[in-house]
């Protein structure tokens, strides 16, 4: 099992490349189902999620080429309608092939996902979504088993008005690829506003797909009889600008992001500045100087535009060592502070009750041996080792390279003394 040795102490200091949105990416690889069409897409990470939706599709049929960040997508030829369950529990976002391949071909068999480290996270709103739709839907042995029954229009799914209880990123994403081949419109409630819906739904209408609404909380589509080829390029990831932001906030230094948004940011930023850090945003770059020693920040997780939950866990890691006590509320998952654990053991001192924990800085983490659990607390934990005194040793990072492109090359970039060990 691979490891990440980090000796802490060292300021961050130089630029880095962001790269294309991991959540942006997965949804829109799977948008290739709904067109017998080439989908081009551009500035594709090199993560282990990406590999494993490819595997995936190509398991379904789709023929791939990749070269560098770009990858063709040709669905032309799909002779499996069935994402196993070895495929599902590695990556839940595999559930995103549900919706595509109901709308194009009638019918799916899907895995369900089972619990995962963060909280048990259901499927029921994408199922509910697409029975809404007119598809009969089966449990059966852990599948989902979702068929558009002969007479419902020529096995398309219906257009229909869909409300989520929950806000939900990947539920608003499966239905609204489902309704852009569906027969009248759909119109969905309560819709998830993060950016990497909008950049779904750009993908979308590159298709020929009738979109209005992403990136608002009611998204209204008509569905089109056939989609087309297109190409698209991803958006830069925002969790990767915040974590690389965060690290330099809590190490000191002066870094600039390129290739980043700044304006899906927002939340992030205000509290880095919050913390102390000074902010200048030009054009595509991000640079962040910071000083001193940060000052403890409260956060609240909550869907967007608000706060981020891939971004607690780092944020968390920063408040270790600030001035003051903080607290973090995460409202989003139930289980999402197995990092505190881990944080406890270089010396942090975190009081969790329920779903707050109470931070209380202290003037030096020191570095040990510990166990990254989910992708965002590994990426908590190397911050953590960046500012330990000593040697941090994060093991399992496998968690790490699902959604972070060549982060120790990225770190090492700045001046971090960070290295592999196999
Ligand atoms: C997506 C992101 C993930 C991020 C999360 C929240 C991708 C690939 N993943 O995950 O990085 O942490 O959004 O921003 O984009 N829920 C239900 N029933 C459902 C669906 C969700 O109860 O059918 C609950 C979940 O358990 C959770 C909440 O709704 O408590 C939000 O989950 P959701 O937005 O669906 O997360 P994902 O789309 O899986």
């Amino acid at each position: 099992m691979q490891k990440l040795a980090i000796q802490g102490g060292n300021r961050l200091n130089g630029e880095v490349r962001i790269s294309g949105a991991k959540n942006a990416a997965l949804p829109i690889m799977c948008a290739g189902l709904l067109t017998a069409g080439d989908l081009h897409l551009d500035n594709m990470p090199d993560l282990h999620d990406v590999a494993t939706m490819r595997k995936l599709l190509m398991q379904l049929g789709v023929a791939i080429e990749i070269n560098g960040g770009q990858m063709v997508l040709s669905a032309a030829n799909i002779d499996n309608l069935e994402a196993p369950y070895e495929m599902v529990k590695t990556m839940r976002a595999a559930i995103l092939v549900l919706g595509p391949l109901v709308a194009r071909f009638g019918e799916a068999r899907v895995s369900l996902p089972g619990g995962c480290a963060i909280g048990s996270r259901p499927v029921d709103l994408h199922i509910k979504g697409l029975q809404a739709m007119g598809a009969e839907i089966h449990i059966e042995h852990g599948y989902i088993h979702a068929q558009v029954p002969h007479g419902v229009g020529a096995k398309r799914l219906k257009g229909a008005r869909i409300f989520f209880d929950l806000v939900s990123v990947t539920g608003t994403e499966n239905l609204m690829m489902a309704a852009a081949l569906a027969d009248g419109v759909t119109v969905l409630e309560n819709a998830a506003r993060e950016p990497e819906v909008v950049d779904l739904a750009h993908c979308l209408i590159a298709m020929g797909a009738k979109i209005e609404g992403a990136g608002s909380d009611t998204i209204s589509i008509i569905g089109v009889e056939k989609l087309h080829g297109a190409s698209h390029r991803i958006m830069p990831d925002r969790i990767e600008s915040g974590t690389f932001l965060v690290a330099a906030t809590a190490a000191g230094g002066d870094i600039t992001l390129t290739d980043a948004r700044a304006d899906i940011l927002e939340n992030v930023l205000e509290k880095l500045q919050e913390a102390g850090a000074s902010i200048q945003v030009a054009g595509s770059t991000i640079n962040l100087k910071m000083n001193k020693r940060p000052m403890a920040v409260n956060v609240r997780t909550s869907p967007y535009p608000a706060f981020p939950t891939d971004m607690q866990a780092q944020f968390m890691a920063m408040n270790t060592i600030a001035e003051g006590s903080a607290m973090v509320v995460e409202t989003i998952f139930e289980n999402r502070f197995m990092h505190v654990q881990e944080l406890r053991r270089l010396g942090a001192q975190i009081d969790v009750e329920g779903n707050t924990a109470v931070i209380k800085g202290c003037a030096q983490l020191e570095g040990a041996t510990i166990m990254a659990t989910d992708l965002r607390a590994s990426a908590c934990l190397v911050i953590a080792g960046l500012v330990a005194q000593g040697e941090t040793i994060v093991d399992r990072i496998y968690h790490l390279d699902r959604g972070y492109e060549h982060i120790e090359a990225k770190l090492s970039g700045l001046g971090a003394q960070i290295r592999r060990l196999k």
